[in-house]
């Protein structure tokens, strides 16, 4: 059997912890292979040692049958090992194709061939099915675009073994489907794909094998055919996992939010929130169903103070808080999960324990005549990373050194605990593993039976529909219908969020 990667014994230990401990990995030629492991698992920390990020401690590397170092990530590049990160690393004023070629130009006379580059970006985007624009600006493709672009840069580099760590998490269920196609061309085409993925129906759909790892250790590697979705959560977690969640009725209140009418403007100034109304009752949660681009993420951000709106009202308990600072915002009793962690959700080089409890840092008992109480603060974070099961060496750990699902963990367990009367929570599963998701789905419930309001942004339908007591489609700025998930289907839902079905007016703000 050739096998195009091995990773034998891989041993990589940080500061108190052994991210992996003697893992094995072999890769067949033409499979995709996925990486599944719950957050913190090691499975970034074995693929950044295979692209060279990280010496091991232990063990072997063969690419092609035979041992190498790899020490850098030019060296995985020599070696034809490319690999598509979650954090873009494009530069937003390059087209696609100087992105594509930044480092590798090709030159004539000395100077670099732009017809050739921008010819030859276009032939493996043709080759591939990418359909891609070598000559757009990076700034102003969509997300799953700029993916595409990482992956055309590691092609044009001549990789033949590909690396991608939780592509999915960030695409639209549209988006998630062309890439899926991608991947199909591109082991027909002979490449080899490792694929990191926490959703498993993407494993059950293009993956020909899967190796589960389980707090820094290989627990087995198994033909995708021969197994299934529930087998794949209980080796990962180690116990069974429930993908209903279950829930009483709703037993909504007085009205917590009350948006009348508002209008809200993009960063370029186009109007992407258009006359739009809304409301969420004590005890009720309120999912908002939408494609991505349809003004939800300039909605959430008027309601959270970090945008203005330009018409319109958006009350709270009664008071109007349009266009208050997200500190007045948050302080008048909004608690937000945001869409991006990075830019939202934590500080990086600050201690885990205090990004925890950072949004009431400057109240008591962490502060009182402007003096920090550390030590209060420290154990009421030691309480919130063993409640919401952060897993990190110690409280003192940077964020940044904690895995993509373990920062969520922390944000959720933040604002959660801040007791906020409206909970907006913005794609809060989005790089969770099957057992934290199920965690947090309890939790907002849980939120919800407590008389608490809960807005809830996904573009996972699944988890709309499970969670939701009603769901507001969006459309172009203007909630163009409210459904109840009891008698809708996804189906229905799909349609109404493309914008090809309307609701009878009369249900459109019940
Ligand atoms: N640079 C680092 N410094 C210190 N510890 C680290 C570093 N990178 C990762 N770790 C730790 O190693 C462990 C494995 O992390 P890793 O990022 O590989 O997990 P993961 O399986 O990718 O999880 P997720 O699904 O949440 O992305 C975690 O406990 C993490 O805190
Ligand atoms: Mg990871």
């Amino acid at each position: 059997m050739e096998y195009v990667i091995e990773m034998l014994n891989i041993r990589k230990e940080f500061p108190g912890i052994v991210a992996n401990d003697n893992i094995n990995l072999q890769v067949k030629k033409g499979e995709i292979h996925a990486l599944l492991g719950e957050n913190g698992a090691g499975k970034s920390t074995l693929m950044n040692v295979l692209f060279g990020l990280y010496q091991p401690e232990r063990g072997e590397i063969r690419v092609r049958g035979e041992k190498v170092h790899i020490n850098s990530p030019n060296k995985a590049n020599d070696l034809g090992i490319g690999m598509v990160h979650q954090h873009f690393m494009l530069v937003d004023t390059f087209t696609v194709a100087e992105n594509i070629i930044l480092g590798k130009e090709p030159k004539k006379f000395g100077r670099i061939d732009r017809k050739r580059a921008v010819q030859e970006v276009q032939d493996i985007s043709d080759q591939y099915g990418l359909q891609i624009h070598p000559g757009a600006k990076v700034a102003d493709i969509s997300v799953g675009m700029q993916q595409r672009a990482e992956i055309l840069k590691t092609l044009y580099r001549g990789a033949d073994i590909l690396i991608f760590d939780e592509p999915t998490a960030v695409l639209t269920p549209h988006e998630i489907k062309e890439l899926m196609q991608i991947m199909k061309n591109l082991v027909n085409e002979g490449k080899s794909i490792i694929l990191i993925t926490h959703k498993l129906k993407e494993i059950m759909e293009v993956c020909d094998r899967v190796t589960i790892i389980r707090k820094g250790k290989g627990i087995k590697t198994l033909d995708v055919r021969d197994t299934n979705k529930d087998e794949l959560a209980s080796l990962m977690v180690g116990r069974e996992v429930s993908f209903k969640t279950e829930k009483k009725a709703a037993q909504p209140g007085a009205e917590v939010l009350a948006i009348d009418g508002i209008t809200v403007k993009d960063t370029r100034g186009v109007e992407t929130v258009r006359d739009l109304s809304l409301s969420v009752k004590a005890g009720e949660i309120v999912g908002i169903a939408g494609v991505d681009g349809n003004g939800q993420s300039e909605l959430i951000e008027a309601i959270t103070g970090l945008r203005n709106t330009d018409s319109g009202t958006i009350t709270l308990n009664g008071k109007q808080i349009q266009n208050l600072t997200p500190r007045k915002v948050t302080e008048s009793g909004i608690g937000h999960i945001p869409q991006d962690r990075h830019k939202h959700g934590l500080v990086l080089d600050f201690p885990i324990g205090e990004n925890i409890v950072l949004q009431s840092y400057y109240k008591k008992p962490y502060a009182a005549f402007g003096v920090l109480h550390k030590g209060e603060m420290y154990k009421k974070a030691r309480c919130l990373i063993s409640e919401y099961d952060v897993r990190t060496p110690d409280e003192y750990t940077h964020a940044r050194a904690l895995s993509g699902g373990n920062q969520q963990k922390a944000i959720i367990g933040r604002e959660v605990d801040r007791n906020p009367d409206l909970l907006i929570a913005a794609q809060p599963t989005r790089g969770l593993d099957v057992g934290a998701i199920e965690f947090v789905h309890k939790k907002l419930i849980e939120q919800r039976d407590a008389g608490k309001a809960v807005l809830l942004l996904s573009f996972e339908l699944e988890e709309i529909m499970n969670l939701s007591d009603r769901i507001a489609v969006i459309f172009e700025g203007h909630i163009i219908a409210t459904v109840d998930p009891q008698d809708t289907t996804e189906q229905e839902l799909g349609l109404l969020m493309a914008g090809s079905m309307q609701k009878e007016a009369g249900k459109a703000n019940g």
